[in-house]
């Protein structure tokens, strides 16, 4: 699938606004799934199998992107992965906010391409990362954000032994989350909680009480640097 197929689908299908929390930031956004998740597996095929999470701001990435403006001396100067952006509204919110370095990894060639045009939108620039990064640390990122990520079993026990490995190397880790079922709550020291506006067509709700978290930083005591 071309670059520019990619990038033609995204404008096709999508209008660029700001979600109402966040008025400082554009992203391309769809009014509801099902339509676009059937016109993504009609025209993409089964490379793109995946639900169209990148034409939506989650209502964790939404808190965690609020609370990154509102906070800047959190990524400030400092190099940030997104995990699991989405639209990457996340990353825009902390590249926005001043950080000198913003990655933004995903699983979805179409999120990566909505990421890049998202950033461009919005004046900013965030590296994307293609592939699941989830057996790693981090690697050289200061500050770890994810939002919207403890909505399925597995995924949210690999992001948080990922997260673990994040804290053990002594890098932040910030997570959005508006109270979805495998978030392990004890885990986290809670940092906000936001009244967050949704999209009804994906939560049933017009607004989502969404918690901030932070994974207290706990160095591996057999670390030497
Ligand atoms: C609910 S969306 C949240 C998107 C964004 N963080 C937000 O809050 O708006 C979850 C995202 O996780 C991505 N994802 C799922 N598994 C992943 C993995 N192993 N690595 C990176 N991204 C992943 C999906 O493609 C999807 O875009």
């Amino acid at each position: 699938m071309s670059q520019e197929t990619l990038v033609t689908f995204i404008r096709n299908h999508t209008r660029l606004d700001s979600p109402s929390y966040l008025p400082e930031i554009k992203l391309h956004l769809a009014d509801e799934a099902f339509d676009l998740w059937e016109a993504t597996e009609r025209q993409m095929g089964t490379t793109h199998l995946a639900p169209p999470f990148w034409a939506f701001a989650w209502p964790g990435g939404m808190a965690l992107a609020r609370y990154v403006l509102d906070h800047p001396d959190l990524v400030a100067g400092r190099r940030v992965l997104d995990l699991a952006a989405g639209s990457g509204v996340v990353a825009i919110a902390a590249a926005m906010a001043g950080a000198k370095e913003v990655t933004a990894s995903e699983i979805d060639p179409l999120a990566v391409t909505a990421i890049t045009l998202n950033a461009t939108a919005n004046g900013v620039s965030v590296r994307t990362v293609l592939g699941d990064i989830l057996d790693g640390d981090g690697e050289d990122a200061q500050v770890v954000l994810a939002g919207d990520v403890f909505y399925e079993k597995l995924m949210a026990e690999r992001v948080m032994a990922f997260l673990e490995r994040v804290t053990r190397r002594g890098a932040q880790v910030m997570v959005g989350d508006p109270g979805r079922t495998y978030l392990p709550r004890t885990r986290f020291q809670q940092a906000a909680v936001q009244q967050v506006p949704v999209n009804r067509a994906l939560e049933d709700a017009d607004v989502k009480t969404t918690t901030v978290w932070r994974l207290p930083v706990t160095v591996s005591p057999d670390r030497t640097d």
